[in-house]
């Protein structure tokens, strides 16, 4: 009871409504992806923070590599409109990146250079301007793909998002989380509360 009575209180205190809709994806399409394990935790948080969470996989949204002959033939592909659209009806955008060799993985940047895109094929920035962006990673290594997180902050800067200060970095990441997938590091998880606090503001 007394969760859920203090998760009303910061709720309430920071004016949430069941109208702010939250996008969650993670940069990783991978079944066992240790990205997608710690963006279900940040939209769980979320979720009990009272907002209209929507957690998706890249992995449902297959599309090719951007390709400016393709755009100019055949338009946006079907799956990168309606990525698009999701990320233009939420207020605030929640994003686990893994870290390849400290950038982002191909798979995130491509979808967010299609959804940088008008359907008539031109620059937008629709999906991102004036959206609340919260930014975290995973990695078995020992600064948790906090490297990625340089790279991902300035191409969302880039593009007029607000990105919260604050980010989460889980380190040693295969040993992070228990068998139904959540946060073990007490520390860790009150970082990720607060960021996701941060960003629903
Ligand atoms: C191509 C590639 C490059 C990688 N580069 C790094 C790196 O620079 N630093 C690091 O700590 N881990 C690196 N990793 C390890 C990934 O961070 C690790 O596989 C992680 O679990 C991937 O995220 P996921 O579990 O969400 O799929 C790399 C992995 C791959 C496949």
């Amino acid at each position: 009871m007394w969760k859920w009575l203090g998760i009303l209180c910061i709720a309430s205190a920071i004016q949430i409504n069941a109208e702010t809709n939250v996008l969650a994806f993670a940069g990783s399409t991978r079944e066992d992806s240790l990205n997608k394990k710690l963006i279900k935790e940040a939209g769980n948080i979320a979720r009990e923070l009272g907002a209209n969470v929507t957690v998706i996989d890249l992995r449902d949204f297959p599309m090719p590599f951007y390709d400016g002959d393709l755009e100019a033939a055949e338009g946006m592909p079907e799956n990168a409109k309606k990525l698009r659209q999701l990320m233009i009806q939420s207020q605030v955008i929640l994003i686990a990146t893994p870290v390849y060799n400290h950038s982002i993985p191909a798979v995130l940047k491509n979808a967010l250079d299609w959804v940088s895109r008008s359907e008539q094929a031109g620059r937008s920035r629709e999906a991102f301007q004036g959206k609340k962006i919260a930014i975290m990673s995973a990695s078995p290594g020992k600064t948790g793909g906090a490297n990625a997180l340089i790279h991902l902050r300035d191409i969302l800067a880039d593009q007029r998002a607000i990105i919260i200060t604050q980010q989460v970095s889980v380190p040693d990441a295969n040993n992070a989380f228990d068998e139904e997938g959540r946060l073990k590091n007490p520390q860790i998880k009150a970082d990720l509360q607060q960021l996701i606090q941060e960003v629903l503001k």
